[in-house]
């Protein structure tokens, strides 16, 4: 429940100087698809490439957070929006901090997305890793097609609850079309766009030099 007696502390550094100290802009890249449709391995290479080349970047992937933050959730409807709220919370801060975020949730309402893209505002991009139930049920490494099959595990995406393909994502990853390396190499290099702070006569720059003065 809101509480009404609490205010908000602003503090003596901006979302730019924090840009600046690290040489990069936050952003989230909020991956959804289907279980098995590869968002989590691709986050995983995606982390490893930028980490070599020195940025700085954090994953939040669903399992994960599962089982600490949401461990009270399960997979109604209403828990998974509460699932995505907590992590678009979360995500939101990371990129205020300045992270570069990979962010990997089923996320299969259009509106659960459209709930973290409010929240996060600026420099939020969804990613649509693709790949078809059949294929995705072929895959399936963690066995969960099948238990949901059996009915040993109820509200499951794509088989008893629904996916909503993304109509308009700012990037889609077809695993099924390209290998995990091909989609690493194109998710990479949008977000090094993305994450590029400007170089010449910017407010980055310019914050940076103020701060520098200080
Ligand atoms: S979301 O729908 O709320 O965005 P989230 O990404 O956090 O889901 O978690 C999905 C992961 O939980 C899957 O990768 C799978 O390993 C596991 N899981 C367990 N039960 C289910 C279920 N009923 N539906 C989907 N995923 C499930």
């Amino acid at each position: 429940m809101k509480n009404d007696n609490i205010s908000f502390h602003g503090g003596k550094v901006s979302r730019s100087e924090r840009y600046s100290v690290l040489g990069q802009k936050g952003i989230a890249v909020w991956m959804t698809g289907l279980s098995a449709s590869g968002k989590s391995t691709i986050a995983v290479e995606t982390e490893k490439v930028l980490v070599s080349m020195g940025k700085a970047v954090y994953r939040l992937d669903g399992d994960n957070l599962r089982h600490g933050l949401n461990s009270d959730l399960g997979f109604s409807e209403e828990d998974r929006f509460e699932n995505i709220r907590r992590a678009a919370e979360v995500c939101s801060l990371f990129v205020d901090a300045g992270l570069i975020v990979l962010a990997s949730f089923i996320s299969p309402l259009a509106s659960m997305r459209k709930l973290a893209r409010e929240k996060i505002g600026d420099g939020f991009i969804e990613v649509y890793v693709k790949a078809d139930p059949e294929t995705c049920e072929k895959r399936d490494p963690k066995g969960l097609y099948k238990k949901a099959r059996a009915g040993e595990i109820t509200d499951f995406t794509g088989v008893t609850a629904p996916y909503e393909v993304p109509l308009s994502p700012d990037l889609v990853l077809d695993t099924e079309k390209y290998s995990i390396d091909q989609c690493v190499r194109i998710l990479v290099d949008k977000i090094l766009q993305l994450s590029a702070l400007r170089q010449r006569n910017g407010l980055y720059r310019y914050e940076r030099h103020k701060f520098r003065q200080e």
